[in-house]
């Protein structure tokens, strides 16, 4: 399903996809990361799992430091000007993303991920939803080398306001939310409209089965069949609970 790229180029294939890997997919999805190992359980299931495996998305691991130089392979540097901790330096990233660029041939997105990028929300979900290619940069350290952006026209997202260890779990969290948009990959197509956030709403409250468990019973709305009333019912706690929990997206 993921593909690592190796210091000597060669491709492994953790898990191959029956067909050509990169043909007729709906997107590829390529992470240059000093961590190629922490995607793999969070992205091989469920959902994710399945949609590599239908084809609709491909993610090729890419491993920063295979590209480094010298006897110790480094990807850092203390900052010019000084101050604390070590910076990621221009030429294993760009090196690490031109060989990641070559191997297809539409030209990718590309996104860093950082406490300093522009939050990421629903809306950012579903443009990145529309590409064709992603390129998440995901670094450690103190940050990147101000050239990597400039030079590599990315993008910087952040997926909250507060600081990570890392960029990877940022770019795992927004890989997640941009597959589940993608045309096929939820088995049911109606779950991802009455999402949260797919109409500035919270989603409604779920009920299932038993009817009352400890005393707590499922509303009677919800077990009258009647559709019309069960959609009203829906919409007004939609817009309660969206009053009470983030009266900023109703703004
Ligand atoms: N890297 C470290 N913290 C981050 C954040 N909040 N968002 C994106 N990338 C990060």
């Amino acid at each position: 399903m993921f593909q690592h790229q190796v210091r000597n180029d060669k491709v492994k294939l953790i898990r191959e996809n029956p067909c050509n890997p990169w043909l007729n997919i709906v997107m590829r999805i390529d992470v240059l990361t000093l961590f190629p190992e922490m995607f793999e359980s969070p992205l091989g299931h469920s959902i994710i799992k399945r949609a590599c495996e239908a084809g609709i998305v491909n993610i090729a691991l890419t491993n920063i430091r295979d590209f480094a130089k010298g006897p110790h392979f480094k990807v850092d540097d203390k900052p010019y000007g000084g101050g604390p901790g070590m910076i990621m330096a221009p030429p294993p990233v760009f090196e690490c993303y031109e060989h990641v660029c070559s191997l297809s041939p539409k030209k990718p997105k590309t996104i860093i991920l950082t406490p300093q990028g522009s939050p990421f929300d629903h809306r950012k979900a579903t443009e990145l939803a529309a590409e064709d290619r992603l390129l998440f940069i995901a670094g450690r350290y103190e940050g990147f080398d101000e050239r990597i952006r400039i030079g590599l026209d990315a993008e910087q997202i952040s997926v909250g306001d507060y600081v990570l260890s890392g960029g990877e779990l940022a770019a795992m969290v927004i890989i997640d939310a941009v597959i589940r948009l993608l045309p096929g990959a939820l088995g049911d197509e109606d779950s991802a409209k009455d999402d949260s956030f797919s109409d500035s709403l919270l989603e409604y409250p779920q009920y299932t089965r038993p009817e009352d468990f400890r005393g707590m019973k499922v509303p009677d709305v919800l077990l009258s069949g009647n559709h019309a009333e069960i959609a009203k019912w829906r919409k007004e706690q939609a817009v309660e609970r969206t009053k009470k929990q983030r009266p900023d997206l109703l703004d």
